[in-house]
């Protein structure tokens, strides 16, 4: 069985239903552990509290490769073969990258390349885009750059608040990184240039 590591930052809504869709049998992967850089994340309780292996390793004070080594070695004891990142709020290092190539995989909150960064669904909201969306991508050195993997659209409502919209985004998100992670780990595929060519 496919071993996933869960990087996390945050609430962790996306690895739950990952997690979710594993324990329904949809997806044929096992959570290998879930680590956060951010000791008090909702996620990493969460995951405790499914009796998962949890990791808090804090990234504050520690520098970027040095952190991503630590990272990349809590990930190798555990067995990962895929790293699942689920709203990790730091940029990995070229290093870490080359550890786990092709294998590292990221939700982000607006059809890239359009709004990276932070607060994506908020930009995409004040720029006026009548189709948003998430994306889920292979990460590579580059901030929300990496090729694509699935994309969902979501329809800007006229009495949308940017609450609102994020809301209708995340339902996506927690449909799409499964099924994507599900495609991947299932089908053949490869990436031509930077096209993820599925089957
Ligand atoms: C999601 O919006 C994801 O797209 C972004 O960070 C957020 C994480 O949410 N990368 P959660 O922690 O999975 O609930």
């Amino acid at each position: 069985m496919t071993r996933l590591g869960v990087v996390l930052s945050g609430r962790g809504s996306n690895f739950l239903a990952i997690a979710d869709q594993i324990q329904q049998g949809t997806l044929p992967a096992e959570i290998a552990v879930v680590i956060s850089n951010r000791p008090d994340a909702p996620g990493l309780a969460a995951a405790r509290e499914r009796g998962l292996a949890a990791v808090s390793l804090p990234s504050k004070g520690v520098d970027r490769e040095e952190y991503d080594r630590q990272l990349a070695a809590a990930l190798r004891e555990h067995g990962v073969d895929w790293v699942v990142l689920a709203g990790y709020m730091r940029i990995l290092s070229a290093g870490f990258i080359r550890e786990f190539p092709q294998r590292i995989l990221n939700i982000h909150p607006s059809l890239l390349p359009a709004f990276t960064g932070l607060d994506a669904q908020h930009q995409a909201f004040d720029y006026g885009v009548k189709i948003a969306g998430c994306t889920v991508h292979f990460v590579d050195e580059e901030l929300d750059h990496g090729p694509i993997v699935l994309q969902a659209a979501v329809p800007v409502e006229g009495d949308d608040t940017p609450a609102t919209l994020a809301e209708r985004i995340l339902r996506e998100e927690h449909r799409i990184y499964s099924e994507a992670l599900g495609l991947l780990l299932t089908k053949p595929w490869r990436i031509v240039n930077r096209r993820v060519v599925l089957g």
